[in-house]
């Protein structure tokens, strides 16, 4: 069954690893997601961004297609399914839905009260129905389901009055970018990351823009506080290149390859090694 993700965080703070935390986006990814967390024993966070879940046919479809994925495939180890950049409404309608998380993406709003406020609200009404909540200070950089973010840098003062509200993990701006990361990109802010560490104790913070970012930085971040690391450009990328090698190999013309079971599967089993490989590189392969 689902769980919230408070504990298999909190369990991934004090263990210093972290949890892949991967975006789905149908059902073969849901299938092949948790596929790879049960054969790898790892905790697994899926996440659904609202322009995802519009694509699926909203909230409530994802919701219960994964409910459902988790039921008929008999998985052992923990899910939980948690909203990807909500605003407030998203929240409530993924509280209403049968999500089991949910963030609050306050970090675009017009000032920082307006994100604490809301952020209060949300936190009172999902913990009522036992579901945990992930918070934003900062901005993430890049572009993540259409929306711009302009990279700031968290301030670790407004991350201790966010993680005072109870909130469950908090995503912070630490130089980190959605998408594929530029060239010149200048690495994550260490500094800022053990700053807002020192400033929110044992909170587990999350790191968005997992995609591309070199291990050793990945893991320098968990050494320091990063608890949950967000995932969905990589799986996609992987999942378009074993799709188009398939065609390119013009193996749908060849009896029933165009059969989408057949022309999906390449793609299915690159998420399900893909993923296992982020799981071994985030330590939290056999934690569950
Ligand atoms: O919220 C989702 C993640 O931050 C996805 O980031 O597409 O760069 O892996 P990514
Ligand atoms: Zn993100």
């Amino acid at each position: 069954m689902l769980v919230n993700a408070a504990q298999m965080l909190k369990d991934a703070e004090a263990g210093h690893y972290a949890l892949g935390a991967f975006n789905t986006n149908n059902l073969e990814w849901t299938l092949a997601i948790l596929q790879a967390a049960e054969e790898a024993k790892s905790p697994l966070i899926i996440q659904c961004s609202a322009g995802a879940a519009k694509w699926m046919g909203g909230f409530k479809v994802c919701a219960d297609m994964v409910k459902a994925a988790v039921e008929a495939t008999g998985v052992t180890v923990p899910v939980a399914l948690h909203l990807d950049h909500g605003t407030y409404e998203n929240c409530l309608e993924c509280i209403e839905a049968g999500f089991t998380s949910v963030m609050y993406d306050g970090s675009h709003e017009e000032t920082f009260q307006i994100n604490l406020d809301r952020t209060a609200e949300i936190v009172k009404i999902a913990h009522e129905k036992g579901i945990s909540v992930e918070a934003e200070v900062g901005g993430i950089g890049g572009v993540e389901d259409g929306i711009v973010g302009q990279g700031e840098i968290a301030d670790p003062e407004e991350c201790k009055q966010i993680a005072a509200l109870g909130v469950d993990f908090l995503a912070c701006g630490i130089g980190n970018i959605h998408g594929v990361y530029p060239e010149d990109w200048a690495g994550l802010s260490f500094d800022a990351l053990a700053a807002i560490k020192e400033a929110v104790g044992d909170l587990p913070l999350v790191l968005h823009g997992g995609t591309g970012i070199p291990v050793d930085q990945i893991q320098k971040a968990i050494s320091l506080g990063v608890s949950k690391i967000n995932v969905n450009t990589d799986l996609q990328l992987v999942f378009a290149a074993a799709t188009r090698e398939y065609i390119e190999a013009g193996k749908d013309l060849e009896g029933k390859g165009f059969d989408p079971r057949k022309v999906l599967k390449p793609g299915r089993e690159a998420i399900v090694a893909r993923a296992k490989e982020l799981m071994e590189e985030f330590g939290s392969v056999n934690k569950a």
